[in-house]
């Protein structure tokens, strides 16, 4: 496979938040554990993030609760998860420190919808939240690198558009000003990261190009790339097409088979070559233990 000489993640240790998006299940989850894992052996302090409402790691991990404040996790990184609701709360508690409001906003069934369909407000409150450590404002967030597996493409890019929505409607007071601190962060190089995760086929590199083009729209950032799920295929083609020659209906499908797959991966992988500086790699694993997942995606990505 072709290594390119730069790294997928060279921009990483400086970075202080990265956001790993892609389109729906091409393996985010995993490989921002895996992320999470390879920076805290590598010395980082890390906090792995889950945004929404409907949490992965929880199963995942086999975790008893997961929730707003973060917990430790046997594989060297802090776990938490961040819906609008708690970040809201947490914003609300922190700065209005006022029991009477917190009240009205969350035990209150009216505000409580209006919450819900304001436009923005859960994006914003999340943002605010992923943020708080780099703008210091808030409880302090002690990590020196926090990676959020954010959402699939399309709802990905309506949170990085949150900001420039807010700040569109309503630019002045302190919504205005915390919008704009957001949207700054977010367009800064040196403090977020954002990797978009594909695998070696049509539809997911056609999205990752597309989420690409937006990104720059948006923020004017450039996302990496991570292949994931890269099958190996240890034959030599000579020895494929040897196989297919001596067996053509038997093992030979499965050396044509096999060769199919080659191809694919090498026409997608230079594909994204032609577009990204570098583009990461991670392979096929054959395991179901959650655990040897995780180190299996850090390690592969320590070595791409
Ligand atoms: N490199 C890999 N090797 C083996 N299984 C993987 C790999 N990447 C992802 N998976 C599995 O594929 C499924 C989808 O991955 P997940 O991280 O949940 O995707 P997403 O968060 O993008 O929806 C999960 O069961 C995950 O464990
Ligand atoms: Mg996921």
């Amino acid at each position: 496979m072709p290594q390119n000489q730069a790294r997928w993640d060279s921009a990483l240790p400086s970075q202080k938040i990265l956001f790993v998006s892609g389109k729906g299940g091409v393996g985010k989850s995993l490989i921002a554990a895996g992320i999470a894992r390879q920076q805290a052996h590598a010395g980082r302090r890390v906090l792995l993030v889950e945004i929404g409402d409907n949490s992965y790691y929880r199963d995942f991990f086999g975790l008893e609760r997961l929730d707003y404040q973060p917990q430790a996790t046997e594989l060297g990184f802090d776990l938490a998860m961040w819906s609008g609701e708690t970040s809201l709360k947490d914003y609300v508690l922190y700065y209005l420190k006022i029991e009477r409001v917190f009240r009205l906003f969350f035990e209150n069934k009216v505000m409580r919808a209006l919450i819900n369909v304001a436009p923005g407000l859960n994006e914003i409150s999340i943002l605010g939240k992923i943020t708080s450590g780099v703008r210091k404002i808030g409880p302090p967030l002690p990590y020196d690198l926090v990676v959020v597996d954010c959402y699939a493409t399309g709802h990905a890019l309506a949170l990085f558009q949150a900001p420039r929505g807010i700040l569109e409607a309503i630019g002045i007071g302190p919504m205005g000003t915390q919008s704009r601190e957001i949207e700054s962060v977010l367009k800064d190089p040196k403090v977020c990261g954002y990797a978009v995760v594909t695998l070696l086929e049509e539809m997911p590199v056609a999205e990752t190009l597309e989420f690409r083009a937006e990104l720059r729209r948006i923020l004017g950032v450039e996302p990496a790339v991570i292949a994931n799920k890269v099958m190996p295929v240890p034959v030599e083609r000579a020895e494929l097409e040897t196989l297919t020659a001596a067996d053509p209906g038997g093992l030979g499908e499965f050396a044509k088979y096999l060769s199919a797959i080659e191809d694919r991966q090498k026409q997608y992988l230079g594909k994204l070559s032609r577009e990204f500086e570098a583009v990461g790699q991670v392979p096929l694993v054959f395991s179901n233990d959650p655990k040897e997942l995780v180190a299996a995606t850090g390690e592969a990505l320590r070595q791409v």
